[in-house]
């Protein structure tokens, strides 16, 4: 099998395993960005049909390659944190690579937790990007 879209088309296509299927269709994801921090109000995670958010010490990130791109995380997030690719503020693209370098570390997180003590504390806060703990 050679050419990634002929995976699509070609009669090949039932025996290439579901999840690259999937990855040829998928062109954008979301992206949790700097407001997350030290919130990690873990609203997002109940809503999410493929379990797709990963945990860090106070962030979490969507994994770019299980994302199947439905929005519902979006408006379920308290401080706005999540946006899709494409409309990521300028201030916020470093978030892009981020999340597909540290969902690749951090472990799932599939069910709501409560959030940090201090979360509505620091939900007012703008400039936390070097509070990131990874
Ligand atoms: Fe999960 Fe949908 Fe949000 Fe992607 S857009 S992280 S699939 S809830
Ligand atoms: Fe973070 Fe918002 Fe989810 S604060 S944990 S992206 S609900």
């Amino acid at each position: 099998m050679q050419g990634g879209l002929y995976y699509e088309v070609g009669p090949e296509a039932s025996q290439v395993p579901t999840r690259t299927r999937d990855k040829l269709l998928i062109l954008m994801a979301y992206i949790v960005t700097e407001s997350c921090i030290k919130c990690k109000y873990t609203d997002c995670v109940d809503v999410c049909p493929v379990d797709c958010f990963r945990e860090g010490p106070n962030m979490l990130v969507i994994d770019p390659d299980e994302c199947i791109d439905c929005t519902l995380c979006v408006p379920e997030c308290p401080v706005e944190a999540i946006f899709a690719e494409d409309d990521v503020p300028d201030a916020q693209h470093e978030f892009i690579a981020r999340n597909r370098e540290l969902a690749a570390q951090w472990k799932p997180i599939i069910e709501r937790k409560p959030a940090p003590p201090d979360a509505d504390q620091w939900s007012k806060v703008k400039d936390k990007k070097h509070l990131l703990e990874k």
